[in-house]
């Protein structure tokens, strides 16, 4: 059995004509410690299918296991807990509390988690040592998203889910943001999920999968992935 098993996922909204199929039948694996990119045009239904592996989403049908645990029939008491223990969350608009320093951003989830780590040190890992006392509006986009990626991995979580982490950024920092993901996969054995718009993306991941219309059309394996550093667009 795979890390991930996300299988025959159906995902329905309102019904008779308005009734439309965010994910219909969709179906993909990943294994411990890759890092997978989903590609997919918008309205493909990647977010869809993140929120449901994230345990944020409930599905319509099929099944969706983690680590061998069957998150598609969890309690929501259960899902509370593996969304607090077992995911770290990034997204595009990074999401930070607006009014608590960077280092409280951090804080705030390593707190809640058992087994986290130190916020500080965990601030430091992303280069933002430093900055630990700024507030997000005293910090640039790279930066904020670099203490969102640190709130995420403080919890210490077996996944990483990320939500076109850098489609707020220019080039080179969306770059540098690729690279702390890919680090982060590589250094720490994180499994690392990363949907985005971009197809020259694609090189960088272990396991490539491509959304359309709700449904996976491919799933390509990548013995060899580029380094970000390398990778032009
Ligand atoms: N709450 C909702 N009610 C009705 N339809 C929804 C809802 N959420 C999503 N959808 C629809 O489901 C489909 C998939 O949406 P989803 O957000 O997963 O796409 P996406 O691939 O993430 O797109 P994008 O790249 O634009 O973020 C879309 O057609 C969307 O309009
Ligand atoms: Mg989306």
């Amino acid at each position: 059995m795979a890390y991930i098993e996300f299988k025959d996922v159906i995902k329905a909204y309102g019904s008779g004509e308005t009734l439309i199929h965010a994910l219909d039948r969709a179906s993909f694996t990943v294994e411990r410690g890759e890092l997978a990119v989903i590609l997919g045009a918008s309205g493909a239904g990647k977010t869809t299918a993140l929120n449901i592996l994230g345990g944020m989403d409930t599905l319509t049908s099929g099944t969706v296991t983690v680590d061998g645990r069957d998150i598609s029939s969890a309690s929501e008491a259960e899902l509370v807990e593996y969304r607090r223990t077992d995911v770290g969350f990034v997204f595009q608009f990074y999401n930070l509390v607006p009014n608590l320093t960077a280092l409280e951003n951090v804080e705030l989830a390593s707190q809640i988690c058992p087994g986290a780590l130190d916020a500080a040190e965990t601030l430091a890992k992303v280069g933002l040592g430093a900055r630990m006392g700024n507030f997000p509006a005293q910090l640039s986009g790279g930066e904020q998203q670099r203490v969102s990626i640190a709130r995420a991995i403080a919890k210490n979580p077996k996944l990483l889910l990320c939500d076109e982490p850098t489609g707020a950024l220019d080039y080179v920092t969306g770059k540098q943001i690729l690279q702390l993901l890919q680090d982060t996969c590589r250094r720490d054995g994180i499994t690392v999920i990363i949907i985005t718009h971009n197809s020259a993306l694609a090189p960088m991941a272990d396991r490539l999968i491509r959304f359309k219309s709700g449904k996976v059309t491919e799933m390509t394996l990548n013995e060899h992935p580029t380094p970000i550093a390398d990778i032009e667009w």
